[in-house]
């Protein structure tokens, strides 16, 4: 891994850490980081995206249903989203925590969220945090553009930043690499505007609820590791 800023993973079993929610525009990092942070705190990454590119890939009725949304940048319809989301974390892996990764994304599936975690029965974990990532457009579009992805293991690369050892080809697994649809630069600029217009009011629906990191995202990736750690190393220590 490049940089120095990496940290010693700590030891949280059995700590509850809550919801962990990202939020960002495309191209932000929020699945690159949150993976990092799921390695860390040892609780699932939950993506929707990938959760709806996997229902694609197998050509299940979902897949089939939200095919449309994803190819052409559209939010994908709340009811489909949040179905989704609700079987998910109903498994017994969400029980200390877990990071949401591209959900909520718009004003009702923010107050589904709410709903749902204050929902009786369920162990009281503490109030989700809220980090936003933010990363310039010109990076954005670099970072976009440049992104390959293994469709064996997942594993995500980028041409620019983080290229694989052999060009074209997993370095775990050697499969040939690929670029994901909805990276075509039209698609990107309706995504991008899917997200200013139905995502971006999150921001201050998040702010009026609780606590609101700002992260900058331009940085490299150790750097925008490090300081999402300190975050959430201090939401463990009770800060
Ligand atoms: P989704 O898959 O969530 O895509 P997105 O939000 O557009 O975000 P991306 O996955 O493109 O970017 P990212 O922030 O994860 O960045 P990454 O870490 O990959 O959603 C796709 C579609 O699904 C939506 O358009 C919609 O149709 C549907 N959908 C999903 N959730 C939905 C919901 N809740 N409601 C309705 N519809 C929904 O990084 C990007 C690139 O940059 C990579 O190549 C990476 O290697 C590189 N990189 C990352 N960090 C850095 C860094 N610090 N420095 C340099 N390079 C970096
Ligand atoms: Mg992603």
């Amino acid at each position: 891994m490049p940089g120095s800023l990496s940290v010693a993973t700590p030891n949280t079993a059995g700590v509850a850490i809550g919801a962990i929610i990202l939020l960002g525009v495309p191209g932000a990092g929020k699945g690159t980081q949150a993976r990092r942070i799921a390695d860390r705190y040892r609780i699932p990454a939950i993506s929707t995206g990938d959760m709806f590119r996997e229902a694609i890939q197998a050509d299940s009725a979902l897949g089939r249903q939200v095919r449309q949304y994803l190819y052409s940048g559209e939010l994908v319809p709340d009811d489909l989203v949040t179905a989704m989301v609700a079987a998910r974390l109903e498994r017994p892996d969400c029980r200390a925590g877990f990071i949401l990764d591209g959900f909520p994304r718009t004003l009702p599936q923010t107050d589904w969220l709410y709903r749902y975690l204050d929902r009786a029965g369920r162990q009281p974990l503490p109030g989700p945090i809220v980090i936003s990532l933010s990363v310039g457009y010109n990076e954005l579009y670099r970072r976009l553009s440049g992104r390959r992805y293994c469709p064996v293991c997942h594993r995500n690369y980028n041409l620019f930043t983080q290229p694989p050892r052999q060009p074209g080809r997993c370095d775990l697994d050697g499969a040939e690499l690929l670029q994901r649809k909805d990276d075509q630069p039209d698609v990107v600029r309706e995504r991008l505007a899917a997200y200013e217009r139905q995502t971006l009011p999150l921001l201050e629906a998040f702010r009026q609820r609780g606590k609101v990191f700002e992260v900058p995202g331009g940085e490299d990736v150790d750097h925008v590791s490090a300081g999402i750690f300190a975050i959430l190393d201090g939401r463990r220590q009770g800060a």
